[in-house]
């Protein structure tokens, strides 16, 4: 009210001042002009006045004020006119002549000296007067002065007229605007700041619900930025309330803040660098946008929290088609883009080493050479010298990157990089080094058949610490080891000497980001009606399988053991559908190509087997999707399959669990995935048994709520005990406690 009314205030006065300036100058204006209409007609009337022979008649007759006169002044329209020749001789024209002369003396005699016409405006009574003092001349000598009166009333009701006037418009003016500016400020003011109150308010309570309602266009950045500060409140909020609970109950799960502080009392600000070929934020063209996705990689999944809670350096080779676009001059990024944590270095390969490095050797040599999945690898020495070669490449970008720092650590991730360890230890021998392993280790026969095992073995041995999921993958690398190089192999430790340097080979079970509070903060219900309308299909009960399109994640066993499902428990034909969720990958390597298609065609040829209106059996969705599409595939299944036929970790067994918030879904897991060592609450199936598996769906979908939800909260408790933190603590506390001397 108070500002409204300053407002109205200032605008009236601000319009006032305008208005009277502009009145002022308009009235001089005004008034000079009617001065010189009303000088032009006195001095003409004046003029016609002396030429008359008034003057003769009326100089003997002696009557200046009759009749006559007067009329003859009014045809001239003066009031009075006065004749002087001198002092003691003056002719009167007009009953107020006289009077009025009386009150002109001075100007008349300055008219007569100066020999100058005078006029000016005066006030008698209530009578605005105007006169003209003329002198009139003959023989070069003033002969006598004419003094006319004429009324000029209607000049000062002119003049009045216009300060009305304006005066009117003023005000007309001025409550317009405070009107229009009142209105305005009310709305296009007040009433967003009022609703940013409230954002404010409910971010503050922490009631994102009222931060979801949409807003104006115009807020949209503004509300993005509360509901951020909203969800980090939260967060904090639950985090501060999770370590209160830790404490009392004396647990020790690890959270994002815990690893942070123990990062930094292991680290004493030495330089934290991860290594992977796949970055965990790739920049791509889309239409004319540039958008960010997070590549589907189970690596990604587990590293990136902890770059996101330490910070540090992420070097990884660029992929996205606008990831060039997107760095600075020194190739790098800061991410999360919504939230920057970290550092992300990329480095660019050419389509040579893309091809020979990455989808030659990576892919089509090691990959199907560690997963017994009965590809089999293909070894070409050409793949081989570029493997080489782009190792090298990157051990040169952490050696720049570390120059200034004595004693660095890095994470080296994955089976792209098995030179690495060696190549940088020996150009920087004091970085502390770890390579983990984030595939299967096979047995010592089936790795050696790679012709290049030995210099793979020995570039890995460069690491202090090798990490595996699996102790059983551990032992296969000692094992591997052991038959083919000289070394010690210490059984007692799980140690491997080679001349003066010691590796530890040790299981790091990897997980997910998954904490109480994150438990907490689920609270959506999930209509699967709602979730399923925009592909036409009708069901009542869902299942949900998450995989890359890779020949080790047995997606056509799955679709068999779904087929075979289906054949024998038709009262589920219509009611459940099975959602494949599968990210194309390595698209340009032949055997994954065809497993494309292949999955495809099978996904058709059972959906037409079971054929039904509006209701598929299996419903595949052949694209990326980001982590919150597929959440609520997630939190609304009965089930989750997985089914690989050989794997590392799986964390998509994991992520499901973390998300049962809702429902308990069950998860059927492949025992040949490292997850099914862990997930003690899963159905566990060999998913080269078609009708086992088929038989673990039946009883998935009917197993009783008790049984499900005190599954789940088994699993979910052994993965809050076991995250990605605790992860990231054990494998960094392991390798701070290793002994410098021997490396
Ligand atoms: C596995 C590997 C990761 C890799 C991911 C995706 O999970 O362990 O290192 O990033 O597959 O494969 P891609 O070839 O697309 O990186």
């Amino acid at each position: 009210m108070k500002i409204n009314l300053a407002l109205i205030l200032s605008i009236i006065i601000a319009v006032g001042i305008v208005a009277f300036c502009f009145t002022y100058f308009q009235i001089l204006n005004e008034k000079e002009r009617l001065a010189n209409e009303l000088e032009e007609k006195v001095r003409i009337s004046a003029g016609r006045f002396s030429d008359s022979n008034l003057l003769m008649i009326e100089k003997n007759s002696g009557l200046a004020d009759s009749d006559y006169i007067n009329k003859t002044l009014l045809q001239y329209r003066l009031l009075a006119v006065a004749i002087y020749y001198r002092s003691d001789s003056i002719i009167y024209f007009g009953k107020s002549a006289e009077s009025l002369v009386k009150l002109s003396n001075d100007y008349v005699l300055q008219a007569e000296n100066g020999n100058t016409a005078l006029h000016n405006f005066f006030t008698v009574g209530n009578q605005y007067i105007y006169q003209l003092i003329m002198p009139v001349k003959s023989n070069e000598e003033t002969d006598k002065v004419i003094i006319c009166y004429s009324e000029a009333n209607y000049i000062k009701n002119i003049i009045n007229k216009i300060w009305l006037g304006n005066f009117f418009r003023w005000f007309m003016q001025a409550l317009i605007i405070s009107f229009v500016t009142v209105l305005v400020v009310r709305w296009g003011v007040f009433s967003p700041l009022r609703k940013i109150v409230e954002w404010i308010k409910a971010a503050r309570i922490g009631n994102i619900e009222e931060l979801k309602k949409p807003p104006a266009n115009f807020l949209k950045s503004l509300h993005n930025e509360i509901t951020g500060i909203a969800k980090a409140m939260q967060d904090a909020k639950l985090s501060a309330e999770e370590e209160a609970r830790l404490r009392a109950n004396a647990e020790a799960v690890w959270t994002p803040e815990r690893l942070k502080v123990e990062v930094k009392s292991l680290l004493h600000d030495k330089k934290l660098v991860v290594v992977s070929n796949r970055e965990p934020y790739m920049h791509i063209h889309s239409g004319k946008e540039i958008k960010c996705i997070v590549p589907a990689s189970g690596m990604i999944t587990a590293m990136e929290p902890i770059l996101k809670a330490c910070g540090g350096l992420w070097i990884a080779s660029g992929s996205g088609d606008a990831d060039r676009e997107t760095v600075n001059s020194n190739d790098s990024i800061q991410v999360p883009p919504e939230d920057p944590k970290y550092t992300l270095r990329r480095l660019w390969l050419t389509k040579e080493e893309e091809d020979h490095y990455y989808y030659g050797f990576s892919n089509e040599g090691l990959w199907p050479l560690c997963h017994i999945a009965h590809t089999r690898p293909v070894f070409r020495e050409l793949d081989w010298d570029y493997y080489k070669k782009v190792n090298q490449h990157f051990a040169d970008a952490v050696i720049e990157e570390t120059k200034n720092d004595a004693q660095p650590i890095i994470l080296i991730q994955d089976y792209h990089f098995a030179l690495l360890p060696e190549l940088i230890k020996k150009r920087k021998p004091s970085a502390r080094i770890a390579i983990f392993w984030h595939i299967p280790w096979p047995n010592p026969e089936s790795f050696g058949i790679c012709p290049w095992q030995n210099e793979i073995l020995k570039g890995m041995l460069g690491a202090d610490l090798i990490g595996f999921h699996t102790q059983y993958h551990c032992n296969h690398f000692l094992e591997t080891v052991n038959n083919s190089l000289e070394s010690r192999v210490l059984w007692e430790n799980f140690t491997i000497k080679i001349g003066w340097h010691t590796t530890l080979v040790k299981p790091f079970p990897i997980s997910i980001a998954f904490t109480r509070k994150a438990v907490e903060s689920q609270s959506e219900q999930i209509n699967p009606a709602r979730l399923f309308n925009e592909y036409g299909i009708v069901t009542s009960l869902f299942g949900i399988g998450v995989d890359r399109i890779d020949y080790t994640k047995g997606i056509i066993e799955k679709f068999l053991a779904l087929e075979r499902f289906f054949e024998k428990n038709t009262e589920y034909i219509g009611k459940f559908t099975f959602v494949q969720i599968g990210a194309p990958s390595r698209t340009l390597i032949k055997n994954y190509a065809d497993m494309a298609n292949a999955i495809e065609k099978e996904a058709d040829r059972i959906n037409w087997r079971f054929k039904s209106k509006n209701w598929k059996a299996i419903l595949l969705l052949k694209r990326h999707h980001s982590h919150e599409e597929i959440k609520p595939f997630y939190q609304g299944a009965e089930l989750c399959l997985v089914t690989s036929l050989h794997d590392g970790m799986n964390l998509v067994a994991k992520e499901f669990v973390s998300e049962q918030t809702q429902k308990s879904g069950v998860l059927i897991l492949s025992r040949f995935a490292g997850a099914s060592q862990q997930m003690k609450g899963a159905i566990i199936i060999n998913p080269y048994d078609i009708e086992k598996t088929s038989q673990a769906i039946k009883m998935a979908l009917e197993m009783p709520q008790e049984e499900r939800d005190s599954r789940i909260e088994m699993m979910r408790n052994d993965i809050i005990a076991n995250n990605i933190y605790a992860w990231a603590a054990n494998l960094l506390q392991t390798m701070s406690k290793l002994n410098t001397s021997s490396t």
